[in-house]
């Protein structure tokens, strides 16, 4: 029987988590420092892990002490300093990119250059630390332009402007303003791409690649993909943008390019790899971004369809075994995300949240809530059965995603729509109009 470690505490994390508990081969999911719903998860366990000495020795410790079988990492910033090595040298088996690999999303610049010298399709753009210089640049080439922080912003350090003017201002925040800390010491200046957004995310072992089932997220916190950019407000999948000729060409001029470059530069990448697209209107894709990661709340749909092993799939991926498919439910899922008071500006901690589902009532195989930032507070509470409950209340931006899988992705919308109406918190945020793209696609073909 398996013990397997889950890093992170959000809902791609309470995805991964639930996907590992499902599997009779495991005895143990532990999540750290995980969020209220993996800790209600049967057979998992939320542990603390002190690991802010930059060695990651507090996993590697609980690893030891535990018997721990593999470990999959879900958000970036562990990644980015290292996690995957660190394990590797002590022995553990770690599931996700090595330091040198996540530069691809640590590092704007490293992709930038990394997808010129492998010639991968994505916009044109400059890197700039001077004010004065960067707005010649946005003078030359006029608006709309993408003006980007080039360390981890949480998806947040991006900023579409439309005009000039609002270029002006995200120079100045992100330069002069110092918005996004060391992140934004150093901004990159993109063309704006047009065309449909999809999120490509595969499995690879340092030479097989496993792709995901293919998904979209809304990246804007308003309806109508309207307002400032966010981690994600909600995802589906499949993203029908993704025919079957826009895989192939994904995976000849974006995939297998970066498995190729990352295999010769003598650092083989494995783990999960998110390539953001846009696909433009003759259905070829160019990269947004990378991410060295599954995408949240793209995992929440995606793992909703997954039929193999997700256990399977990580041990084949650390044995060099991946095989080239995995087995889906031909389902579309739709994932709606909660967010709270102010979120992603800021966010409020402590808010009760009121009708949560029951997790033995809650039909999991076709409505799920996935937890992100939720905690328990010191309070019990009584459900209609009298029994007692830990109150939970929100403690972070994104605090749940409602994740639904129906006939076709306007049922899911509805699905997860219902599900999260019954769900209330002081200041609660979601968009109503999680799938639009796809929707409107389903609606013009009946
Ligand atoms: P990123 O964090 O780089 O994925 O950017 C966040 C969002 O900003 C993307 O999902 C797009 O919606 C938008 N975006 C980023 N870069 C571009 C671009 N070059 N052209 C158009 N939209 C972009
Ligand atoms: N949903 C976008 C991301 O995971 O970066």
């Amino acid at each position: 029987m398996m013990n397997i470690l889950v890093i992170g505490s959000g809902g791609r994390e309470h995805a991964l988590a639930w996907q590992c508990a499902k599997d009779d081969t495991v005895k143990n999911v532990y999540i750290a420092p995980g969020n209220a719903g993996t800790a209600l998860e049967p057979k998992c366990q939320n542990v603390i892990l002190n690991d802010t000495d930059g060695e990651h020795s507090g996993v590697i410790e609980f690893c030891q002490a535990n018997a721990i079988d593999m470990v999959i990492v879900g958000p970036e910033a562990p990644l980015v300093s290292g996690i995957v090595d660190a394990c590797r040298d002590a022995g553990i088996k770690a599931w996700g990119p090595t330091a040198y690999c996540a530069q691809l999303e640590g590092s704007k610049t490293f992709a930038k250059e990394f997808m010129a010298q492998n010639n991968i399709p994505t916009a044109a753009y400059q890197g700039f630390t001077d004010a004065a210089a960067a707005k010649a640049y946005i003078d030359e080439q006029g608006a709309p332009i993408v003006i980007k922080a080039d360390g981890l912003a949480a998806g947040k350090g991006v900023i579409v402007a439309e005009t000039i003017e609002q270029a002006y201002e995200a120079i100045d925040d992100m330069l002069a303003g110092n918005k996004f800390g060391d992140a934004g010491s150093r901004v990159v200046i993109e063309q704006f791409l047009q065309g449909e957004e999809a999120s490509f995310i595969c499995m690879i072992d340092g030479d097989n690649i496993l792709p995901m089932a293919t998904s979209q997220d809304h990246k804007r916190a308003y309806e109508g993909d309207t307002g400032p950019n966010t981690g994600g407000m909600g995802a589906y999948s499949p993203a029908p943008v993704v025919t079957q000729a826009v895989h192939d060409k994904v995976m000849a001029k974006v995939i297998q390019p970066v498995v190729d470059a990352m295999k010769a530069a003598g650092h083989p990448y494995t783990g999960f790899l998110y390539a953001g697209l846009m696909i433009d209107k003759s259905g070829d894709p160019y990269v947004i971004e990378f991410n060295c990661r599954f995408g949240d709340p793209e995992t929440q749909p995606i793992l909703m369809r997954l039929q193999s092993s997700m256990v399977d799939l990580v041990a084949q991926g650390l044995a060099g075994q991946l095989p080239s498919a995995a087995k889906w439910d031909a389902r579309p899922a739709l994932g709606i995300v909660i967010a709270s008071k102010g979120y992603p500006e800021s966010s409020s901690k402590g808010d009760v949240i009121a009708g949560l589902p029951k997790l033995d009532t809650d039909n999991a195989n076709l409505v799920k809530v996935f937890h992100a930032g939720t905690a328990f507070s010191d309070a019990e509470v009584q459900d209609q059965n009298a029994n007692h409950q830990k109150e939970v209340v929100t403690n972070g931006g994104r605090v749940l995603c409602v994740t639904a899988l129906a006939d076709s992705i306007s049922d899911a919308q509805q699905a997860a729509l219902a599900v999260t109406g019954a769900i209330s918190f002081d200041g609660a945020q979601y968009r109503r109009d999680i799938g639009h793209h796809a929707i409107a696609r389903e609606n013009s073909r009946s």
